[in-house]
Parts: structure tokens; sequence; C-alpha cells
């Protein structure tokens, strides 16, 4: 994918680029957005500080993913999951490097419920965060946007993602940018553990 630039004013002045991959040396970085923002799923699963961060870091597909990088910082991301590859595809393997074979048991059987398995045709929104100092200003839109491109031009047919529903106003989001819900579910026990009931699963047909 190629890198763009997001419109509109940022703190600093500077104006984040949108990366079509993960940069290596800013993974350990996207973990933290990403542990942080999406707390609510995954805190329960990894945990929280060192460990948790880096074993996020060390099972993501730095390809399936767009960035947004200001100043060679990560202040957004957006995981895509296909019938292929998912960025955050865990393994038993990765995991037993940092919680030994029953923390690993555990969390991969925890991590199945939350896992969306794309069918063909289908690029899924493995997760999306924009730092709280940075949301509000077209971030999460133009990410949404650089994926919805990418999938029509590798020849998909939607862009599917799921909204937790303690979280309506991700949802008025995705319904402005053309989603529409297609279905509820409920997310046990992973929901039960975070708070929220159930998920909207929610898609954009691509032209
Ligand atoms: C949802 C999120 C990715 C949107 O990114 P963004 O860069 O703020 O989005 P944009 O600037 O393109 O659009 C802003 C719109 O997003 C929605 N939004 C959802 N959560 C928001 C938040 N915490 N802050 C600001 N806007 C938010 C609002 O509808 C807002 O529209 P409004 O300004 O008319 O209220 C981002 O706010 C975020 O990381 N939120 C916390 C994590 C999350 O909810 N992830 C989605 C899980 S499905």
């Amino acid at each position: 994918m190629t890198p763009t630039r997001v419109s509109g004013t940022f703190p600093g002045g500077a104006s984040p680029r949108l990366l079509g991959h993960l940069p290596r040396h800013l993974s350990q970085s996207a973990a933290a957005l990403v542990l942080s923002v999406l707390a609510d799923q995954l805190v329960p699963i990894y945990g929280q500080g060192g460990r948790s961060r880096q074993a996020l870091a060390a099972g993501f597909n730095r390809r399936m993913c767009i960035c947004a990088v200001d100043d060679d910082r990560i202040v957004g991301i957006l995981g895509i999951q296909t019938e292929a590859a998912g960025f955050m595809d865990m393994r038993f393997s990765t995991l037993q490097r940092f919680y030994g074979i029953f923390g690993s048991l555990w969390r991969l059987a925890l991590l199945a419920f939350l896992h969306h398995s794309p069918m063909a045709g289908e690029a899924h929104i493995d997760g999306v965060a924009v730092a709280p100092a940075y949301r509000g200003r077209g971030i999460g839109t133009a990410m949404i946007t650089a994926l919805a491109a990418w999938a029509a031009g590798q020849g998909l047919s939607m862009v599917s993602l799921e909204v937790v529903d303690t979280n309506p106003r991700a949802q008025t989001l995705y319904r402005h940018l053309g989603f529409r819900v297609v279905r509820e579910q409920t997310v046990w026990p992973v929901g039960n553990l975070s708070g929220f009931r159930s998920s909207t699963v929610m898609i954009k047909p691509l032209a």
C-alpha cells in the first residue's frame, strides 16, 4: 500500500502519514496503543505491562495493518484480517514464549472466542485504535477509507467489523462510513470478563 498523508490539524502541527505496514521498530509502541485503547477485550487475556506488550508485538503480522505515524510515533492502527492472513493471528508457540504452556492454553481458548474467520472476498477490521490526543481529527476515517480502497484493489467484495454494545460512538462513525448492521451476537465469555454483553457485526459492501 502506498503511504499517504492525513489532512487536518494535529498536536504539534505535524501531519500523520498513513503506512500500509507496521515498521518493526514501532511494534512495541503499536502493542502499547492497542492494549491501552482496546483494554476491555485484551487485558483480561494478555494482562498489563511489559510482558503483555511483548507478547502482542511478537504475534503481529506487520504487513496486515494500516498505521498512522506522526514524527515516528504510532498514533493510530487498524488491523486487517482476510481469509489468508490476519494482523493478530496469535499462535500457541508465540504465546508459550511469554506465558508458558498452561498460561498459553487458556489464553488461546479465550482468543478463539474473539477470533473472526473471514469468508472469501471479505476484509475484516481486526481492531482499530487511535491515540486519545489524536481522536476526532479524521485518522480513523482515513484508515478505514484506505482499507476499503486496498480491499477493492485486491478484488475483495466487502469490509466487515465487530463493535461492542458499550461503544455507540464508534458505531455511529461506521454508519457514516457506509457500514450497515448485519447481526448482533453475544461474546461469551470474554464479554462477561470485560463488561460488554454483545457485539454488532457490520459490513460495508465494495462496489
Ligand atoms: C473509534 C476511533 C477508532 C475513531 O477514530 P477517530 O480518528 O477518532 O475517528 P474520526 O476522527 O475519523 O471520526 C470521529 C468520529 O468517530 C466517533 N468516535 C468514536 N469514539 C470516539 C472517541 N473516543 N473520540 C472521538 N471520536 C470518536 C465519533 O462518531 C466521531 O464523530 P463526531 O466527531 O461527529 O462525534 C477512535 O475514536 C478510537 O480509537 N476510539 C477508542 C477505541 C475504539 O472504540 N475502537 C473501535 C473498536 S470497534
